[in-house]
């Protein structure tokens, strides 16, 4: 059987990843053969939603799943990674300004963006939030970046 491939999703107790989560478990992302150690990043007040994310995921029985690894560590979701899809953030309150709210995004991603930097493997694929995790992680391949906009970086 193939190398588990390391993956992370960030966000991991929020609606999107729920629906996400089976799909990558599934084999639907990488493949029907390809085995997953699955590390799932979210915020502290959000640990107990978490683990009842994982709960969930342990009872369908992902036969690809091989780990599962809920975490609010960002060392810990993306050490050694291959992969990692980059949904968390910051939900629009009622009367917080866009820009509000591009700020306060920017601050959680310049951070992943350094963690994935220093933790993740080189040649980690990014999915999401591209212009400011290209700007703050500058050891990585950039060529593997994608964005939800479908702008590929194809700088290395
Ligand atoms: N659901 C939609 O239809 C939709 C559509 C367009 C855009 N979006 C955007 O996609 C993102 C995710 O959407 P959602 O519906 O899953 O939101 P959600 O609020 O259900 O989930 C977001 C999750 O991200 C977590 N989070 C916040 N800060 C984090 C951090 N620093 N590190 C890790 N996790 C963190 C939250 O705790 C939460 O569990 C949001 O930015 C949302 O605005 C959602």
């Amino acid at each position: 059987m193939a190398t588990p491939l390391k993956v992370c999703v960030t966000g991991a107790a929020g609606q999107i990843a729920y629906s996400l989560l089976y799909q990558i478990g599934h084999g639907d992302v990488f493949g029907k053969e390809q085995p997953l150690i699955l590390t799932l990043l979210d915020i502290t007040p959000m640990m107990n939603a978490l683990h009842g994310v994982v709960m969930e995921l342990h009872d369908c029985a992902m036969t690809l799943v091989k780990e599962i690894v809920p975490t609010d560590s960002e060392e810990e979701a993306f050490r050694d990674i291959d992969v990692a899809f980059l949904v968390g953030s910051m939900p629009r309150r009622e009367g917080m300004l866009r820009k509000d709210l591009l700020t306060a995004n920017a601050k959680i991603f310049r951070s992943q963006g350094l963690s994935l930097d220093k933790f993740a493997k080189k040649t980690v694929k990014v999915r999401e939030r591209c212009a400011v995790l290209s700007l703050t992680m500058v050891g990585v391949h950039r060529v593997f970046f994608a964005s939800y906009s479908h702008i590929i970086f194809v700088m290395s």
